[in-house]
């Protein structure tokens, strides 16, 4: 019998490792919000004997007080509250409704809003994005885990959502803080009073409280992905998002206009007054809105370091996209449905590559070079850019590395510059990259 079993749980554990390693599906895999198990509520997670602990343990793996960084540091604790206040208030009556707690519009990436018979009796809509939110509702494996006897593979076969791995992590955060077929931020939604989505994985991952420890057991246990892997299929997940949208015109209109919030907001969002720099040689704006094309510079640049054949594809694909969006949908779907595929494939070679301190040095070599030609004109180009640069300094883990020390003394300034959006001037970015490049030259 319990032969019988183990062979069971192993075919269970086959099948979903084969589940995430074919790109095929992981893009299509459950989500913790959409899975079949029940969620029963922060409360459960969250006792003293539990992930509630005053202090971390010392004896434990893990450790043990994530319910405290939880609910008193992470922004996640308070995201059913921000539905609560005056701001959200006002978004939702702009929209026609009376109660943003009550649409499935805001509870959708505010809450862990799983179905009504997915809730056990201890679930708290108010809680917020709580555990089961990312570690996946907790009904098939919390015997298991609370018994002592399983281990991390166990509980993934038991229906624990993978947050330790690669593609997995770059999928849930994505899909609200990007947005997925089921949920997004449409332009509506901002004008309504939004605050801009902004996310780079890398970067987001760093400034969530951090409440799991990174020692020596945690890596025998689980997958810890470098800094510059995450940025790189960060990118890619964010990029099929919008490349997904544009390539069914169906999902990306509204009304007479395409989706808006597919395009570069900064675009349209500026003065008519702007100033006419008779240095540039020619005007890159022509009155037309061009699409957010960050991710797509973003893949040229990673390309050229994991598979050069790709890069031609992304090199050209802002251009094309931008001169079809001037001609007609049917083109601009057409040629985003072809980045899509160049963008699976670099999907695929990055389940077979780990980022190294010569590839890391590489791309932040790159930024800077591709910085300096200015090739980041508009703001969302930038402001990728700088958390670009940022991540793959992170990812040379030769902190006697030069070029690492250089680049890290020069972001303040690179910060400065990308501040407030209104005031970002390409040809400052540009110009302080130049310096840099001279440097690490
Ligand atoms: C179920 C939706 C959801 C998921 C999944 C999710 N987030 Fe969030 N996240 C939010 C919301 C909503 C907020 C804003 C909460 C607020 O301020 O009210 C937020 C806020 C944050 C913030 C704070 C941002 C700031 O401006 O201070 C960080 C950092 C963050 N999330 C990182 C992550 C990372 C990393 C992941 C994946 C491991 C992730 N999130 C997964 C919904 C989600
Ligand atoms: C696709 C997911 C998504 C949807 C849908 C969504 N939000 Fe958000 N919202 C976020 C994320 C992510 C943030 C945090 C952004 C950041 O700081 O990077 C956020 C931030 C906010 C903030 C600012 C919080 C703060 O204090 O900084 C408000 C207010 C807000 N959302 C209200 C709403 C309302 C009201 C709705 C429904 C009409 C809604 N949101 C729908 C994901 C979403
Ligand atoms: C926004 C998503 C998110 C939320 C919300 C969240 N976690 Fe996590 N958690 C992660 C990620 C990402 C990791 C790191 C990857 C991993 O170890 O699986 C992690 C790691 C952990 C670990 C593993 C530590 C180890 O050494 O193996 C524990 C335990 C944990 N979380 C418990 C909780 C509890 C309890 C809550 C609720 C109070 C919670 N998490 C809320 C995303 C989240
Ligand atoms: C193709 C042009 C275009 C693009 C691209 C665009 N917008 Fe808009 N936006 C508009 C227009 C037109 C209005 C409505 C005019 C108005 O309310 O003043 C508007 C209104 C808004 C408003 C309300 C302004 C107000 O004064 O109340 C916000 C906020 C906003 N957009 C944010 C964004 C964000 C964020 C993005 C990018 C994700 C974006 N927009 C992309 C054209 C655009």
């Amino acid at each position: 019998m319990s032969l019988f079993t183990n062979k069971l749980k192993y075919i269970i554990f086959i099948f979903v490792l084969i589940n995430f390693f074919w790109s095929g599906s992981i893009l299509s895999m459950d989500l913790p919000e959409t899975s079949s198990a029940v969620h029963l509520g922060v409360k459960t997670c969250g006792n003293s004997t539990c992930h509630a602990a005053k202090k971390p343990w010392q004896i434990s793996d893990v450790l043990q007080n994530e319910y405290i960084t939880w609910s008193t540091m992470s922004r996640h604790s308070h995201a059913y509250k921000t539905l609560q206040g005056k701001r959200s208030k006002r978004i939702a009556n702009n929209l026609g409704f009376e109660d943003p707690t009550k649409i499935a519009l805001c509870l959708s990436c505010h809450a862990d809003n799983v179905q009504l018979n997915k809730r056990g009796p201890l679930f708290d809509i108010s809680d917020g994005v709580g555990c089961e939110s990312c570690h996946g509702g907790a009904e098939n494996w919390l015997g298991k885990h609370v018994s002592g006897t399983g281990n991390h593979q166990d509980n993934l076969a038991l229906g624990m959502y993978p947050t330790d791995q690669l593609f997995a992590k770059a999928i849930l955060c994505a899909s609200c803080h990007v947005g997925n077929s089921k949920k997004s931020v449409i332009h509506r939604l901002y004008g309504a009073g939004h605050p801009r989505l902004v996310f780079e994985l890398d970067t987001y991952l760093n400034n969530q409280p951090s409440h799991h420890r990174v020692d020596r057991d945690y890596l025998l246990r689980k997958n810890h992905p470098k800094n510059t892997e995450l940025w790189a299929v960060g990118q890619i997940i964010n990029t099929k998002y919008i490349l997904g949208k544009l390539s069914d015109i169906n999902q990306s209109r509204d009304g007479l206009f395409p989706e808006l919030s597919l395009f570069d907001c900064h675009a349209c969002h500026r003065s008519v007054t702007d100033k006419i720099d008779l240095n540039e040689p020619l005007a890159k704006k022509l009155g037309i809105p061009r699409i957010n094309d960050s991710g797509i510079i973003m893949l040229g640049i990673l390309s050229q370091i994991i598979a050069p054949e790709l890069y031609d594809d992304f090199q050209r694909g802002p251009a094309s996209l931008h001169r079809a969006t001037a001609e007609n949908m049917e083109k601009v779907a057409l040629i985003a449905k072809n980045l899509n595929k160049s963008a699976e494939l670099l999907m695929s070679k990055m389940e077979n590559i780990s980022f190294d301190d010569d590839m890391s040095e590489n791309l932040l070599y790159l930024l800077i070079e591709s910085a300096s030609n200015g090739l980041f004109s508009d703001f969302a180009d930038a402001e990728q850019a700088l958390m670009a640069i940022a991540s793959s300094s992170a990812g040379i883990t030769n902190n006697d590395s030069k070029l690492k020390k250089i680049v890290d003394s020069e972001l303040n300034k690179f910060y400065e510059l990308t501040q407030i959006a209104e005031n970002f001037v390409p040809k400052d970015f540009q110009t302080h990259a130049t310096e840099l490049l001279y440097k690490i030259k």
